[in-house]
């Protein structure tokens, strides 16, 4: 739809950044923490980029202060980041640990304070190592309960002061990078364990909704969806169905649970004819269709096209590219249902991430359509090499095009009618992006760093900083 003018952002449109503990806070024993998955993880060799890890990552532990004065002068309206569960619940579900209260605490008085609204990830990947210890970790329905008594431990402390909640980071990705294709943490490639872990997931989070609910009555909570647009490669039928495919089977898969407590009709008929169907307990779509979110959190970085995969010789495992050494990526698919494919009309960044600004906003058009919910926005950003030049200047004009191109088709967005609550670039100051070492950089504020030297650890305000804060200050008219 084209507009004679665009609506303009609202009034109190929440202008954010984001981050998740692993991936900033350093001081992984620090004041009682127990280890999570991530610390173990990173420790196997061969796992990560150089054999990176979150050990001290930015130090954001001890220099929040630092990060949220940034913050504060670049304008901030929001900071998203997430908990660490083992700082809360060292053992995952024995004592409590206070001093890890208390950091969040002064995290959460220091945004206060700053006029930051602070939206705080229940779940951003890294459960504690003890339960995985204990019963292996989201493969039990034990987590159900834990989640949710860590969960109203949180709620319970900071509901009274933080408003916005998410419930679980990209549940799409921790279940099939974990459990398909064993890039992250426990490393297990079984599918039909995959869809059993993803089916008690949507029970944990059902069961935190209600909790909030009860707890934080006039807060706001959602989950974060990785959605990934699928596109078909061209008109011709067998490639229409395997969008339609790859929609059903890796997006509305879990955005139809967390909006209805249902799965769609059709990937449940693949989930049935691959014997991949989870154990289903009575009560358990009760419970799903009981926890509807206040919004649906997205995080969006690209789109994906797809053709036809036949189901005889179809391709399915394919490489990610963890180096940023363009075109090292390697296509993957589900035989019988779809493969991706290059999509010509779009640039890629040196990762192979299709750069694609109007997926954001047919992202966020699909959602408001088919579940009426407003959007949250918890996520968008570019991970590119930055380089730090005399003078303390880093010239990230590239990342400021990517920004200002998602930020334009989100007000396009707006005008096509879809309520977006807020946008939180990812991410705020650089950080360990899993995989990928540090050498993959998302940030406003460059931390000098790099995957084996940890050096000073220095704070340089790149030129998407500057740019950002006019952006808030003229509440997105001056892009
Ligand atoms: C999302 C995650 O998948 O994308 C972040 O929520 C992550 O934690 C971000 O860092 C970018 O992905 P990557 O792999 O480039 O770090």
């Amino acid at each position: 739809m084209e507009h004679q003018r665009k609506m303009p952002f609202p009034e109190n449109f929440l202008w954010g950044s984001a981050s998740a503990a692993y991936q900033i806070e350093g001081a992984w024993e620090a004041d009682g923490k127990g280890p999570s998955v991530w610390d173990t993880f990173t420790k196997i060799e061969g796992t990560t980029f150089k054999g990176s890890n979150g050990d001290v990552a930015v130090d954001h532990y001890h220099r929040y202060k630092e990060d949220v004065r940034l913050m504060a002068e670049q304008g901030l309206k929001a900071y998203r980041f997430s908990i660490a569960w083992s700082r809360i619940y060292p053992n995952g579900n024995g004592a409590i640990n206070e001093k890890g209260l208390q950091f969040y605490d002064a995290l959460i008085d220091e945004l206060i304070a700053n006029s930051i609204e602070p939206v705080i990830t229940l779940y951003h990947w890294d459960i504690p190592q003890a339960l995985m210890d204990q019963y292996g970790g989201w493969e039990s329905r034990q987590v159900i309960e834990d989640f949710d008594r860590y969960a109203v431990t949180l709620f319970e402390r900071y509901g009274d002061r933080v408003k916005y909640w998410v419930s679980l980071n990209e549940q799409n990705y921790f279940v099939s990078y974990g459990y398909e294709t064993a890039l992250h943490p426990p490393g297990v490639r079984d599918r039909k364990r995959m869809y059993e872990v993803n089916h008690i997931a949507n029970l944990a989070n059902a069961k935190v909704i209600q909790s909030f609910r009860r707890v934080v009555p006039q807060g706001k909570i959602g989950p974060s969806f990785a959605y990934k647009p699928y596109y078909p490669v061209d008109s011709k039928p067998e490639n229409i169905l395997a969008f339609e495919n790859s929609e059903d089977l890796n997006n509305y898969f879990w955005m139809d649970i967390y909006a209805w407590g249902r799965y769609p009709v059709t990937a449940w008929k693949y989930l049935e004819e691959n014997d991949l169907v989870p154990t289903i307990q009575e009560g358990d779509f009760e419970l799903l269709a009981s926890a509807k979110p206040d919004f649906m959190g997205v995080n969006y970085y690209r789109t994906t096209t797809v053709e036809h995969n036949s189901l005889t010789n179809g391709i399915e495992s394919g490489e990610k590219n963890t180096t940023g050494k363009k075109g090292s990526t390697k296509h993957s698919g589900v035989p019988g249902m779809f493969r991706t494919t290059d999509n010509p009309h779009v640039e890629s960044t040196n990762w192979d991430w299709d750069i694609d600004p109007q997926g954001l906003r047919i992202a966020l058009r699909r959602i408001a359509t088919r579940y009426q919910l407003p959007v949250f926005i918890t996520e968008n950003g570019l991970g590119e090499f930055d380089k730090l030049e005399d003078g303390d200047q880093v010239n990230d004009g590239y990342r400021i095009d990517y920004l200002r191109d998602h930020i334009a088709a989100i007000q396009d967005a707006i005008s096509d009618g879809v309520e977006v609550m807020g946008y939180c670039s990812w991410s705020f100051t650089d950080l360990l992006s899993w995989l990928n070492g540090y050498q993959k950089r998302y940030g406003f504020v460059y931390v000098d760093r790099d995957e084996t030297n940890a050096k000073e650890l220095r704070r340089i305000k790149k030129q998407s900083y500057y740019w950002y804060q006019q952006v808030i200050e003229t509440n997105g008219e001056n892009l």
